[in-house]
């Protein structure tokens, strides 16, 4: 399989191809509305349709664990929701059976300033859930990485992209992918990214010299994350 490459499809097609023990780390993060029932087929937000989101997820991590190495860890980034004035959270993941069979290592709260949800009727939603699991118990954190404490399950990582950097509704900060690089990473890793969106990911392990593949069903998303890392490339002489 090619990798540093993103592949415009379905991630479930791109992990078919995928041997077994093939990915050291996953960094990752679905889309978030359909924790709360949109999206998947769904054509509402009823709780109904839960039910495409978690039959998906079910095969989900079931290929995550298949493709990871019994050393591979998987940071799952993803966050509560409100709907009619009430909060939608996503630990019902927690309850399927693939989720399960992996390990639930740590639940990682992701908090930044400010809200995208904001009201004085709650308190604010400026914090984002980043589920680590892993395939088994011998895996790589290095806690002398040179952040402060970087073993802490607390992590602020501001989410101030520049306005003409932003090209997806949902882009993570760089700085969160870095911050899992390197506290979970060694040089020779290769990181998949099934939600590639705007190539975060992949810029990130570009940076850090670490091999990456990712999947991005959108063609507007997968154009855009081309044409972000083909910049990043430009810049930096790397053609
Ligand atoms: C929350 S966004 C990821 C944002 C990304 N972390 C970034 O920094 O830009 C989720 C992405 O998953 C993509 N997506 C949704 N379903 C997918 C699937 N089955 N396979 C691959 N990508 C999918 C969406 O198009 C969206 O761009």
């Amino acid at each position: 399989m090619e990798l540093n490459k993103i592949y415009n499809e379905d991630n479930l097609d791109t992990m078919s191809r995928m041997s077994d023990n093939f990915i050291d780390l996953i960094i990752t993060s679905p889309p978030y509305e359909d924790v709360c029932g949109a999206g998947y087929g769904a054509k509402s937000k009823d709780i109904l349709f839960l039910k495409f989101y978690s039959d998906y997820l079910e095969k989900l991590f079931t290929e995550y664990e298949r493709i990871l190495k019994p050393t591979g860890q998987i940071f799952f980034n993803i966050k509560s929701k409100t709907f009619n004035k009430t909060l939608r959270t996503p630990h019902w993941i927690e309850f399927l059976n693939s989720f399960q069979k992996l390990k639930f290592k740590s639940y990682i709260i992701w908090k930044y300033a400010g809200s995208f949800d904001s009201t004085k009727k709650r308190f604010h939603l400026d914090y984002e859930i980043i589920y680590h699991l892993s395939k088994g118990d011998n895996i790589y954190l290095n806690n002398n990485c040179g952040i402060h404490d970087a073993l802490s399950s607390v992590w602020y990582v501001p989410h101030n992209i520049k306005n003409s950097e932003r090209i997806h509704p949902t882009q993570m900060p760089e700085a969160l992918v870095e911050r899992i690089l390197k506290v979970a990473s060694k040089k020779d890793y290769l990181v998949y990214d099934s939600f590639m969106g705007s190539g975060t990911t992949a810029v990130v392990c570009l940076k850090n010299n670490i091999n990456y593949i990712g999947s991005e069903l959108n063609i507007n998303n997968y154009k855009n994350s081309i044409k972000r890392i083909k910049k990043y490339k430009l810049q930096n002489k790397l053609f």
